[in-house]
């Protein structure tokens, strides 16, 4: 790990306009500097840099983050290769701290799976071409179509069927056991290491720089008795949900064509590949993943599925879709068709009809699977509400401001396929949005919630009214946390912070949105740990999550305080610290919400309440809240014209 001293050092060094002057053109303007957005085309520029925050922002499509997030966005680097290129732009070494022992036995059981899964690659490369390689299995691939480049550009190769011939080797180049099992490539048979894969085909499988961190080991001939395909185990570095079989091949393909086509198998990435089509990754058939449909977003939003018309990858596909949607991935959908699939359809028809088929025959996703679940419904019409409930709440996943057009689109279509009145779904929609917001809002933090479609429960109606509630209450944390981050650091009087000033008002309340209570927490245990929190310095957390709050704390505040700027105008001239007021305003206004919510609360019990006893006491508690109140007004009111 780069210890923080470096990093605080790299970060010292940064200037936002060079980095980002390095990849396009900025011109100065105003106190900030204007250039096209890369991240979107465009012919008049809208992407803004402000060297005093440190941050851009692009008012044409809205992305918007900090110098490491650009670099990682536009390099697609990770976090730390961003960090290693700033440190190595502006000359900072860097200092990596010991790692803990159980980090370094993963690297090691990592580093140790991928020289054996290198070994056993050359190993089954050089199978293919010995007499029984040739004759069971070149002869294999040969018969279906492939050819001498591809077999060697996706090295493929060959495991013996003789009982151990590759364990033998393997042992002899005394490689650890215990790992050796790992890989899946051996078991332990009669106390004995034998092949696993034996007379199988083998289909290494690289990530995205191109190591080997897996097979797939295809039975050749018929699949009747054995499966068909036996593939790695999990281990360290073989993590099912985070592979897209052929990525190394494809990456730059899909980022050139700006489209993704993703399709079953491995002989269907390989065929197409031989054809010519080079954009196109697998998926192995299962449900598509979070962490798959990020992988593609690094390099597209363009996702295209090629699907054998009868799959039972459909339906698990189907299952992606939400998720799809909410990465704002814009999903189509091609059925191939006659019991064919990808890799036999393109050796019959030939990569151009493939092509064209495939352009003409492009369903959107969203669509499609309306088409199914009416199809499914018939005349049933409690089916049919369901389907309604279904894509209503499907279409609420398209929740990104840039995707507002797109799922006004839907709505209109969807309404039309429906045939139902177009404002009802609209609201329908709505509704599923706001109840979503509702259940995040009420998530305990780190604890982990079924997602939505699954539970499949409808919340009661209070949830929309705490909705609103819950929402005012996260605009006047924000607020909090916004002076914290910008002025946390400054004097509130002789001897106390402004953050310290914050801390004791807050003691006895609760910051209610977990992301906010978060960064809360995070800035108070630097600021005690005598570290100097502040936007500049947690705008390169580590922590992707902290870093966009900081950014958006920090670049939309909560517009209240450009309101208090506006009624304060005239004060501001004669009171020279403008930040003691900012943010005793904040605090004070953070606590009248919550205690305007408490007194809600009580008018509500005192309502309900059936006993004297019980009134009487709610009666009491609504005089010490109004009193509060009042004293809040009355300080609020002095803080604005003080
Ligand atoms: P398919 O059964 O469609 O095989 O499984 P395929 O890709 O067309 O392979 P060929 O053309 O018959 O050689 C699709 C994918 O599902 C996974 C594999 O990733 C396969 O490529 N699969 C299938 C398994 O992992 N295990 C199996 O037993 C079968
Ligand atoms: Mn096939």
């Amino acid at each position: 790990m780069i210890t923080p001293q470096t990093i605080q050092q790299i970060t010292n060094r940064i200037d936002i306009i060079d980095v980002i002057g390095e990849f396009i053109k900025l011109k100065k303007r105003g106190a900030n500097y204007l250039g096209l957005c890369p991240f979107h085309g465009e012919k008049s520029p809208s992407f803004t840099v402000s060297p005093a925050k440190e941050i851009y922002k692009c008012f044409g499509c809205g992305k918007s983050g900090n110098t490491i997030t650009f670099l990682m966005e536009h390099e697609k680097y990770s976090y730390v290769e961003a960090l290693r290129w700033l440190a190595n732009r502006y000359n900072v070494e860097i200092e990596e701290t010991e790692v803990s022992a159980e980090v370094k036995q993963q690297q090691l059981a990592a580093d140790s799976l991928y020289i054996i899964n290198n070994f056993a690659q050359k190993f089954f490369t050089e199978q293919l071409q010995t007499d029984e390689g040739k004759s069971i299995a070149l002869s294999y691939l040969e018969e279906r179509g492939f050819n001498d480049d591809i077999i060697k550009k996706f090295q493929l190769g060959y495991n013996p069927q003789a009982r151990n011939s590759f364990a033998t080797a393997a042992l002899q180049q005394q490689f650890n056991v215990e790992v050796l099992l790992k890989t899946g490539l051996v078991t332990n048979r009669y106390d004995e290491l034998a092949d696993n894969y034996r007379g199988r085909i083998i289909f290494p499988i690289h990530n995205n720089t191109g190591k080997i961190i897996g097979f797939g080991a295809r039975i050749i001939g018929k699949a009747e008795k054995a499966p068909k395909y036996i593939n790695t185990p999990e281990n360290e570095i073989y993590v099912k949900s985070k592979i897209l079989y052929g990525s190394y091949f494809a990456r730059q393909h899909i980022d050139k064509n700006d489209e993704c086509l993703l399709v079953e198998g491995y002989t269907d990435v390989i065929s197409l590949h031989q054809a010519g089509i080079e954009n196109v990754v697998a998926s192995g058939g299962t449900s598509l993943t979070v962490e798959q449909l990020r992988l593609i977003k690094k390099y597209t939003n363009n996702l295209t599925i090629i699907y054998d018309g009868d799959s039972a990858g459909i339906k698990a596909a189907l299952r992606g879709l939400d998720m799809a949607l909410e990465e704002s991935l814009n999903v189509k959908l091609v059925l191939i068709p006659d019991k064919e699939d990808p890799d036999s359809y393109v050796n019959k028809v030939g990569a151009n009809a493939f092509r064209e088929f495939v352009a003409e025959n492009k369903k959107d996703f969203i669509l499609f699977q309306l088409e199914v679940m009416m199809k499914e419904a018939g005349n049933d019409v409690s089916k049919k509400n369901d389907v309604v409930n279904r894509i209503a709440e499907t279409l609420s996943k398209i929740n990104k401001a840039e995707d507002f057009t797109k799922q006004q689109e839907y709505i209109r279509q969807c309404s039309s396929v429906l045939r139902i009145d177009e404002t009802g779904l609209t609201t329908l929609v709505n509704k599923y949005k706001r109840d979503r917001v509702a259940k995040e809002e009420k998530k305990l933090p780190f604890e982990q919630q079924p997602p939505l479609q699954e539970s499949g429960e409808m919340p009661p109606d209070e949830t929309y009214l705490e909705t609103s509630l819950l929402q005012q209450d996260e605009l006047q944390e924000r607020d909090v946390l916004r002076v914290l981050l910008e002025l946390g650091l400054k004097p509130y009087k002789e001897g106390i912070t402004i953050a310290q000033y914050i801390f004791s008002e807050l003691e006895e309340f609760h910051i209610e949105s977990p992301a906010l209570e978060k960064l809360y927490e995070l800035y108070r245990r630097q600021y005690e740990a005598g570290l100097e929190p502040g936007a500049k310095t947690l705008l390169y957390h580590e922590d992707a999550d902290i870093r966009n709050l900081v950014v958006s704390i920090t670049l939309f505040p909560y517009e209240l305080s450009s309101r208090w700027d506006e009624k304060t105008e005239t004060v501001v001239s004669v009171n020279k610290d403008t930040s003691v007021r900012d943010a005793e305003l904040s605090v004070n206004y953070m606590k009248l919400r919550k205690i305007k919510k408490m007194f809600d609360q009580n008018q509500q019990d005192m309502e309900h309440s059936k006993s004297f006893e019980d009134q009487m006491r709610f009666i009491e508690i609504h005089k010490h809240l109004k009193k509060i109140e009042m004293d809040l007004m009355n300080h609020l009111g002095s803080v604005i014209i003080k």
